[in-house]
């Protein structure tokens, strides 16, 4: 909406107890990120729009998630829990700088759209005073009811304080509110708290427009969009939401999931053209995946860049920090850390790659493990291009295999192998020749190993 200014004030002082976790509400994820990022991805963002997080007492995480996903946002701290509108009034500083519409929002509300948001702010600029976000409830216990007459908005009554012909509405209050920024303040100080709950309640403000011989209106929307988190079950259910709208962005955006009901995505996955996921694929955050790739079914990935025509599992977990070429390929029961592989490298079977990079076309036979950690520290392995490591290698960081080198198979090397070099470094028990004698027979005869 151009031209209007905005703030956005966001309540997440809730302790959260029916959650029964030590955490607090607000940062309980939804498809891998917290449910006030979420909120704050989409409150309205750019010029003239400002946030403000209402927080409270000892929730300093919660302040550096605000932070973190909104660097420009404004915290304040409600010292006692005495109500929503009590809330706002935290954030007093910030509404009294009167922005031409205040929004209020709770932090517990991730499936919120920011589209919804500009519905909501449209009465404000046809001269409202107050624009309420209803839906139609399922089952409306608990929630505030929206008093009607005509398109006017009177009253919102809570569920406590509601008569019986009240608890029958099934239109409710979702919590959302847009104020007539340069009234807000006035309206909300007016707020009393008469009530069964002797709250400070947000909802009041209806009551108050009207007194005024103002404007309240309803803007409706789906319930989907404004499910509250109170619990874990209501958790889980927003999930289910949730990973339905990203299945459908990712098939609308041309990736191809051929059991989308099985696959789990994270809000911040991206993907490039061309893309297939196999049935029962697990992403977490931090996840891209290039043009043709294919992730094979039952793989995990987290933090991980995926190459075009990349192939990874089935059965692959890519931890954080995985960095995957052009058509890298990764097979079943293989793991990788902090590991880069270069375009065409191959790691087809049973491996373990963690704080290493491997350089373009290597191939790593399977049982392959870097021993990145001594028990005290985490050291770097360094595979060249075009190397070739036997199956049952132990590779002893920090180490470096040089380009084209070959390791056969059942090593434990723990000293840098050149470029060009073979290195065969056995138990005494073990050391027989095995695909080595091969390799020198091939060499004699100018041929190099190839990628199996
Ligand atoms: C509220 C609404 C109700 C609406 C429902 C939608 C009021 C009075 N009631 O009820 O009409 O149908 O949400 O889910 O607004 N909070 C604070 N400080 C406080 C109190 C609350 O920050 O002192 C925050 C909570 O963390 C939460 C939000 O405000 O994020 C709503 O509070 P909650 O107690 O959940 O209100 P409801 O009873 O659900
Ligand atoms: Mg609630």
């Amino acid at each position: 909406m151009t031209g209007r200014t905005s703030l956005t004030i966001v309540l997440a002082a809730g302790e959260g107890t029916r959650m029964r976790s030590s955490l607090p509400k607000v940062l309980h994820p939804v498809a891998s990120q917290s449910l006030l990022a979420h909120v704050l991805h989409a409150v309205p963002n750019g010029t003239g729009a400002a946030t403000a997080v209402v927080i409270g007492p000892n929730h300093e995480d919660v302040a550096a998630e605000a932070r973190r996903v909104r660097p420009d946002a404004a915290t304040y701290i409600q010292r006692e829990r005495l109500g929503t509108a009590h809330a706002v009034l935290a954030a007093r500083e910030a509404v009294a700088r009167g922005a031409d519409d205040l929004l209020v929002v709770f932090g517990d509300t991730p499936l919120i759209s920011p589209v919804t948001f500009e519905r909501l702010r449209a009465p404000l600029k046809n001269g409202a005073t107050l624009a309420v976000l209803g839906f139609r409830a399922a089952d409306p216990t608990g929630y505030g009811r929206l008093v009607v007459e005509g398109d006017r908005l009177v009253a919102i009554r809570e569920h406590a304080d509601a008569t019986p012909a009240e608890r029958a509405i099934t239109l409710c209050n979702a919590g959302v509110m847009a104020f007539d920024g340069h009234r807000a303040l006035e309206i909300i100080e007016k707020i009393g708290h008469a009530n069964a709950k002797g709250e400070y309640y947000l909802t009041d403000a209806v009551t108050v427009v009207r007194d005024l011989g103002l404007e309240a209106v309803v803007i409706e929307t789906s319930e989907d969009e404004v499910r509250g988190i109170n619990t874990k079950a209501q958790l889980a259910e927003a999930e289910q939401v949730m990973q339905a709208r990203l299945r459908k962005a990712a098939l609308d955006a041309g990736v191809t999931l051929i059991a989308p009901e099985t696959i789990y995505l994270a809000a911040d996955t991206t993907f490039g053209n061309d893309v297939t996921i196999e049935p029962f694929v697990v992403i977490g955050p931090g996840v891209s995946i290039a043009d043709g790739a294919v992730i094979h079914s039952f793989s995990h990935i987290v933090q991980a860049s995926i190459g075009r025509h990349a192939s990874i599992g089935p059965y692959a977990r890519l931890r954080p920090g995985t960095a995957l070429g052009e058509g890298v390929r990764i097979g079943n029961f293989v793991e990788t850390k902090a590991a880069t592989l270069e375009a065409g490298a191959k790691v087809n079977h049973l491996s373990y790659v963690g704080d290493a990079h491997v350089g373009e076309r290597a191939n790593i036979g399977a049982g392959t493990i870097t021993c990145n950690y001594d028990g005290f520290s985490k050291h770097k392995t360094t595979i060249g291009k075009g190397a070739f490591v036997g199956t049952n290698s132990s590779l002893v960081a920090p180490v470096k295999i040089g380009d084209r080198a070959y390791v056969g198979s059942g090593s434990v090397i723990t000293k840098d192998v050149p470029d060009d070099a073979m290195a065969v470094e056995r138990s005494p028990q073990t050391n027989r020749e095995g695909g080595a004698a091969r390799y020198r027979e091939m060499k004699t005869r100018g041929k190099t190993p190839k990628s199996g």
